[in-house]
């Protein structure tokens, strides 16, 4: 039996973390149809950030439940399972999923083929499929071995990207010539310009902070990059459409107040600016809405078909992945203190946008 470490926040105040140590789990303690993994890898973003920031309004908070006000906040990860009360799974396997930010995870896999399993655990079963999914590596068209890093980094960003980009392009860009995205030095962001700019049907604009300016620039992905201090030089002339990535509060607002009625579209996409207000109250242009990517994923599934999505996807993943392994180094946080201090540097947004993280507690499985 081997030690658990689950990493916790307080969901009233995410600064405040705690690691909790158990003694771990066996196949003793699972019951008949659970099956228990052990998270070796998962990567860490600004995302995960908004996870935690709006774990009560998307119940991101009820994936992994923890007593006390305490949250466990989501990641992406791989996990191997290291004891089986499945008939259909066996120890061994490894699986791309939703994971805790813990060493261990008991689920209830429902719903088996060889492509992999959803979690059936009761308290699961009214939060979207999408999270609730866990791939096997051994059929998956986007795994290998030698890429995990990127799949665990980019595969929830860049489909998200990929349904933000097919959202915009299914409503005409609702009018817009130029679309703006903002915190373009996030991975979510550039991926979704990079989609956009090769479809050449408008300008796409990127807004980032000054310090970012220059590895922003040197993506390529934005026909042109401003700073925040230029929201107000921007061209009011252009219909435009705004992709607010980390839900900045006020750049938003500044920029509604500037294009007024010729903001045609506005969405928010995370809320990884936590200590911001993200109310800004009535605002000129267009709306602002929350963009849900799992909802133009599942319309897409409908529209298209699953294969037809898969290929898609696939064309646009192996451009991406083939851009980006020259763009960013993937660095790798290993064991409780080293977590701790990149999830406190996330938090506070001080992480460079060329440098990934990857981490993982340093114990046995
Ligand atoms: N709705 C969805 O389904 C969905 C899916 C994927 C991602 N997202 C959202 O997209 C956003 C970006 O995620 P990511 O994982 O792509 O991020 P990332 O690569 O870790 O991006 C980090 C960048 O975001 C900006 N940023 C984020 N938080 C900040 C803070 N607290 N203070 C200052 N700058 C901050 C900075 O960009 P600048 O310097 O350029 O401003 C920073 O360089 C997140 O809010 C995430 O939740 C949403």
């Amino acid at each position: 039996m081997t030690k658990t470490i689950d990493f916790q926040v307080r969901r009233d105040n995410i600064a405040v973390t705690r690691t909790v140590s158990l003694t771990g789990q066996s196949e003793a303690d699972l019951t008949d149809g659970e099956v228990l993994l052990h998270l070796d890898r998962f990567a860490f973003t600004a995302n995960n950030i908004t996870y935690a920031v709006a774990g009560d309004m998307m119940s991101y908070w009820n994936f992994f439940p923890a007593a006390d006000g305490w949250g466990r906040i989501p990641v992406w990860g791989f996990g191997d399972v290291i004891a089986s009360r499945h008939g259909s799974i066996e120890v061994g396997a490894r699986y791309y999923g939703y994971f805790p930010m813990s060493t261990h995870l008991t689920i209830k896999p429902d719903r088996v083929t060889d492509q992999g399993f959803s979690d059936g655990c009761d308290h699961r079963k009214d939060l979207h499929a999408v999270y609730n999914q866990y791939t096997a590596t051994t059929n998956d068209p986007i795994y290998t071995s030698a890429s995990e890093d990127l799949q665990l980094l980019f595969r929830p960003l860049f489909t998200t990207a990929f349904l933000i980009d097919d959202f915009l392009d299914d409503n005409a860009y609702f009018g817009a010539d130029q679309v703006i995205v903002s915190s373009a030095s996030a991975k979510t962001a550039f991926g979704t310009a990079r989609l956009l700019s090769a479809r050449k049907s408008c300008q796409v604009i990127g807004l980032t902070s000054q310090a970012n300016k220059d590895f922003v620039t040197g993506l390529g992905c934005y026909d042109k990059v401003g700073t925040y201090e230029d929201v107000e030089t921007l061209d009011t002339g252009a219909a435009a459409a705004f992709v607010d990535i980390a839900g900045n509060g006020s750049v938003r607002a500044r920029l509604h107040h500037h294009f007024k009625g010729n903001l045609k579209y506005s969405c928010t996409v995370g809320a990884s600016h936590w200590n911001q207000g993200a109310d800004t109250g009535d605002l000129p242009g267009a709306k602002p809405m929350l963009f849900f990517a799992p909802a133009q994923g599942q319309k897409r599934n409908q529209d298209w078909g699953p294969a037809v999505f898969q290929e898609r996807f696939m064309a646009a993943w192996i451009d991406f992945t083939g851009f980006i392994a020259d763009q960013i180094s993937i660095d790798h946080d290993i064991g409780t203190a080293a977590i701790e201090t990149l999830y406190q540097a996330m938090l506070a947004g001080n992480v460079a946008p060329d440098h990934a993280h990857i981490a993982g507690f340093d114990i046995e499985s």
